[in-house]
């Protein structure tokens, strides 16, 4: 009996180290998802409104930062999105995988949001590069 108990405790404790230690792990990004050429050159349409991506932060807060953390920098159920290999990226490519998402890795879709909302998202997320614009292509 009290064998049992120690054996359920070290059990017990090392799930507690091992979750803990995968807490700790931001999750890897995946390189081989690429947007489709067309949706790439799409520009975004509030790229001269500083002022929407206020709205983009509150929505980022709600629906995105579970997995990418607060400050975007990534938790073990997402990947960092203030990376250079993410900012490299088009407005239409980051709008189209938020748009779209991959299934296939947890990334969930966010077409049933207005187009409006999800490209407030993608100003919120250039906010980590601390620009709001397009980069050049
Ligand atoms: C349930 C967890 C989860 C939520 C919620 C989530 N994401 Fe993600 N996101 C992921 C995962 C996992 C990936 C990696 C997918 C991949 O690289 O294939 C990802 C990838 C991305 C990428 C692509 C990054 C790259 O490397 O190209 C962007 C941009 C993104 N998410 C933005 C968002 C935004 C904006 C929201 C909120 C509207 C959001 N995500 C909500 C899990 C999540």
């Amino acid at each position: 009996m009290r064998a049992t108990m120690l054996a359920s405790a070290a059990l017990l404790l090392g799930a507690i180290v091992s979750s803990a230690d995968q807490a700790s792990k931001v999750r890897e990004r995946d390189a081989s998802w690429v947007a489709p050429a067309d949706r790439n050159a799409r520009a975004n349409p509030l790229a001269n409104r500083p002022d929407a991506v206020a709205g983009g932060r509150k929505l980022f807060h709600q629906r995105c930062s579970t997995c990418h953390g607060e400050d975007g920098r990534g938790t073990a159920y997402g990947p960092d999105l203030t990376t250079a290999e993410v900012q490299a990226q088009t407005d239409g490519s980051l709008f189209w995988k938020i748009s779209s998402g991959d299934t296939r890795t947890g990334m969930p879709g966010f077409s049933f949001l207005p187009e409006p909302q999800r490209w407030q998202l993608v100003l919120h997320v250039r906010s980590h590069r601390g620009g709001t614009g397009s980069p050049q292509p």
